[in-house]
């Protein structure tokens, strides 16, 4: 008997055996969870949930829910359903197959549908601005947006990226990124999404959505699940690197710390409305995140009601029916398991797996509504949006339409300039991102009459080579405004520290001079020691596995400062008894020696700002802007204070990356092991001060938690189309590009059709995989973003904040909530506003807390419950300066 893998194989594979090898290690088989003593609580009383732990499998989930347009997608649907009820078989396919790599303009370009003037649509990156063009704005990153805990400004930074991808034709922004969420300090990729805080990612994640959704396009939010480190990511990459790996390395991770932490921002990103959600590169628990029937039918799909369609990470989908019938709706860049290889496991292969029946009709239907549900959810027009109007992989004026195979000769670059009024957008949002960690006897803010101001470090300079010289910002040359990878986009001018320092300086009258080359130590305590005030510019930089950057292969090797950094800083420091230092860095850097260093007077994190990097940092510096960010993670005193870390060397064939340490990542976990971090989670200083009093707590009368109980309709069909192949083959002449991927036939034969050698052998698919009929919705379900109860609001806290300085200033409160249960972390965060106000005046800080807020996630009754324990509440200005306490009752 063939299993599933066997089933892709013989029906869908293109490439023969080559292919059939990217199969054999995935478990979607496997048993349900298997129960285990949590790693680290043995001694404690123990307590049997299911574990993380090596070769752990992922349960068979099937059928595949079908949308339902439920929530705000009523009227999504009922259009979607008239569109694809137009729809021939092939005109389906090409809804849910990109085109090929580099083969139209787009990162992803689904195929069109020309009988109804319906172009393809283009999915573009970035998660920071339209990547791969010009004349479109460099954003601050994801990190930054989460140290503002500004729901605004991350609203307002959705809605201008929405507007310039819009303007640019896009129809999905590639963004944005709640996974990784932070599990390891060091992830390459932490930078594109926002903290290891599931609360503040969930918040930040949602609002992103909602603002780039509102300008019209549609969004991918990614990259689920489990997507916590760069190594180990694909075989491909691992390969270049020297490293032989069977498959994808594999997330294990149990159920509670699946919903508690890894889940939790997703629900609120399919809640906000997300209309695509990207399944990441790896695995989890043995099972290909894109073939992962749990964690796509189940979780998502089911669990948490999503109404969208999930689209594959690039060169993500592993399989064609094994992967459709787990929940897959659209194969990104198109081709299978290489690049440009001219073969797809949709495309074709799906047409021939409708046609014999191995894909259901229904199926196909679903992933086609769910795609245009999307499409008109975000109130995208079929005839009247702009074309695309640039091209990905060029910036030539003139170029190939099919850039990769040279043909279609064209105008392909317009160079339309989207950036709108955004620049003071950015500007505002890189200062009001930046943390003030240190600032001893109001050192900070500058005035300019400083006499002589010197900035030193390679990181308060340009590249030399200019801002995009490195593809894909790929190297550490000059300010870091953006890290590297497919989260980036083109600068379409980079502010740098020296320069905006420069003119406010020179503009206050002072004198000022630079030393910007951190090797040449002796000329910079030269200038220190002359210097009134010395600023040293210092960064760490992440990324993308597919770029390597001194050594680091997309996941930082340390938590230290870059580019000889850190000799030059103590050159600098031992000259100068008024240093400030200002880090740009993808997360947590090791700043403890600094913290104690008597002449290092004032500390800021800048994070990653984008393109107006130096007059946000001059903005701080000089008092324009007071600064209100806060950590978004921890920064603790030693690497090993986190407990967890990234696989640097494979363990075994396939990467078994476990997630022993659950839910206890970040600050979690400093708290767990009674760590003092230098600077713990939540934490910044203001240039006033804030008193905290008066702390309300109001119980609300709701009604008690009903698990959702009820059965979906039937799946729906939309439309009919002939079964007889022939019916079903490339149109006469018809003039085909070459690699391209199209939805037709080359033979009337099935087994030629599919180009699968194997083609005919018995095979199964998994049980119920196929079965349309009324389905029962799980118990924490029923809506987008699970059971509507979870979110009823049990009890209200307030507090009052006063500006108790003399300067106007914006303060962070933030709520914690300790569940109280013995494996519970000793706090968690749960509601935050920033908040502006007026010297010697208050305000109301008011957080509703809903039932989720205090419900542990049962794995035995599958669903949310509230813990028999007492619940405390604290509000403070940090999550280690927990000023009011109270007791929800
Ligand atoms: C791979 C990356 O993981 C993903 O984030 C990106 O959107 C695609 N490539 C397309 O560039």
């Amino acid at each position: 008997m063939l299993d599933m893998h066997s089933i892709a194989t013989v029906l869908l594979a293109c490439a023969g055996s080559a292919l059939a090898q990217n199969f054999s290690n995935d478990g979607n088989y496997g048993a349900p969870f298997p129960n285990t003593v949590y790693p680290g609580f043995a001694s404690d009383n123990p307590v049997v949930i299911a574990g993380s732990k090596t070769n752990q499998t992922s349960p068979p989930q099937y059928p595949s829910p079908w949308g339902a347009g439920s929530g705000d997608w009523a009227s999504a649907y009922q259009k979607a359903r008239a569109f694809v009820s137009q729809l021939t078989l092939e005109e389906k396919v090409n809804l849910t197959t990109g085109t090929g790599w580099e083969l139209d303009r787009c990162v992803g370009q689904t195929g069109s549908i020309p009988r109804l003037g319906f172009r393809a649509m283009c999915l573009q990156d970035s998660p920071v601005g339209v990547r791969d063009t010009d004349f479109n704005s460099v954003f601050p990153a994801g990190i930054n947006v989460a140290a503002t805990f500004d729901r605004g400004a991350a609203y307002a930074r959705g809605q201008a990226m929405g507007e310039e991808h819009h303007g640019k034709g896009v129809d999905m922004q590639l963004g944005p990124v709640a996974g990784p969420l932070g599990r390891t300090p060091e992830g390459g990729r932490n930078w594109e999404g926002f903290s290891p805080d599931p609360i503040l990612t969930g918040v930040q994640f949602a609002e992103s959505i909602k603002g780039i959704q509102s300008a019209g396009v549609m969004t991918s939010a990614k990259h689920y699940i489990g997507y916590e480190q760069e190594h180990f990511r694909l075989v491909s990459d691992s390969e270049t690197y020297g490293f032989t790996i069977a498959e994808s390395g594999s997330a294990n991770f149990d159920d509670e710390t699946m919903h508690e932490l890894y889940l939790w921002p997703f629900a609120d990103g399919v809640r906000a409305g997300a209309t695509s959600i990207m399944c990441s590169y790896n695995q989890v628990n043995n099972s290909q995140s894109c073939q992962n029937s749990y964690v796509l039918n189940h979780l998502l799909k089911g669990e948490l009601g999503f109404q969208g369609f999930v689209v594959s990470d690039w060169i993500g989908t592993h399989s064609g029916v094994a992967s459709i019938l787990a929940g897959l709706d659209m194969t990104m860049p198109g081709d299978s398991a290489v690049y440009d290889s001219g073969d797809s496991y949709f495309g074709a292969n799906l047409t021939v797996a409708v046609l014999n029946g191995t894909v259901p009709a229904w199926r196909l239907d679903d992933m086609a509504v769910r795609i245009m549900a999307g499409f008109y959810f975000v109130e995208r027009n079929t005839t009247t949006r702009g074309p695309i109007n640039f091209s990905s992989w060029t910036t030539d004026t003139y170029g190939y339409e099919h850039y990769y195979v040279g043909e279609g000769w064209t105008e392909i670059n317009s160079h339309v300039d989207v950036r709108g009024e955004h620049a003071s957008l950015i500007r505002s949002i890189g200062a009001r991102s930046t943390v003030l960690l240190k600032n001893v006897n109001n050192t900070l803010p500058l005035n300019g009459k400083e006499k002589l101001t010197a900035v030193f470090g390679n990181d308060a300079g340009p590249n030399i080579d200019g801002p995009n010289s490195c593809s894909d910002r790929g190297c550490d040359n000059g300010t870091l405004g953006m890290a590297w990878g497919s989260g980036s986009a083109n600068f379409p001018y980079l502010v740098t520290p020296d320069t905006a320092i420069q003119n406010t300086v020179v503009a206050a009258g002072g004198a000022y001079e630079s030393s910007l080359d951190n090797i040449a130590v002796d000329t910079m305590a030269a200038l220190a020691r002359r210097a009134n005030v010395s600023i040293f510019f210092a960064n760490a930089d992440s990324g993308e596995w597919y770029i390597e950057v001194d050594g680091n292969l997309g996941d930082r090797n340390n938590l230290t400062l870059w580019q000889n950094a850190e000799a030059a800083i103590d050159a600098v420091a031992g000259n100068c008894s008024n240093t400030i230092l200002v880090v740009h860095t993808t997360g947590p850097v090791l700043l403890e020696k600094y913290e104690n260093h008597p002449n290092i007077t004032a500390i800021l994190w800048a994070g990653v700002p984008g393109q107006e990097s130096g007059n946000s940092i001059a903005d701080v510096l000089y008092g324009n802007v007071n600064p209100g960010a806060k950590l978004p993670f921890t920064i603790g005193k030693d690497r090993s204070d986190y407990g967890v870390d990234i696989l640097y060397t494979p363990n075994a064939a396939v990467p078994q990356i476990n997630f022993e340490e659950g839910v206890f990542i970040d600050y979690r976990a400093f708290d767990r092991h009674n760590e003092t971090p230098t600077y713990e989670f939540g934490f910044g200083l203001s240039y006033t001060t804030f008193a905290y009093s008066d702390l309300h707590i109001t119980k609300m009368n709701v009604s008690d938690y009903v698990p959702f109980s009820g059965y979906t309709p039937a799946a729906p069909t939309y439309g009919n189309f002939s079964t007889n192949p022939a019916d079903h083959v490339f149109p006469s002449n018809f003039s085909r590009v070459p690699l391209y991927q199209y939805p037709w036939l080359n033979s009337t034969n099935l087994t030629l059709a599919s180009k699968d050698p194997h083609y005919g052998l018995p095979g199964s698919v998994p049980a119920g995989a196929q079965d349309g009929s009324a389905q029962p919705i799980p118990k924490a379900g029923g809506a987008p973003g699970g059971n509507p109860m979870l979110y009823d609001v049990l009890y209200r806290v307030e507090a009052t904040i006063t500006n108790t300085g003399s300067v106007a200033g914006e303060e962070v409160p933030q709520l914690y909530i300790s569940r109280g249960g013995p494996y519970d972390p000793v706090k968690e965060l749960r509601g935050f506003e920033r908040l502006s106000i007026a010297p010697n005046s208050s305000t109301t800080f008011s957080v509703d807390v809903t039932r989720r807020d205090i419900s542990s996630w049962s794995t035995g009754e599958q669903d949310w419950y509230v813990r028999n324990t007492t619940k405390k509440v604290y509000v403070g200005s940090s999550s280690r300066s927990l000023l009011l306490q109270g007791v929800l009752a």
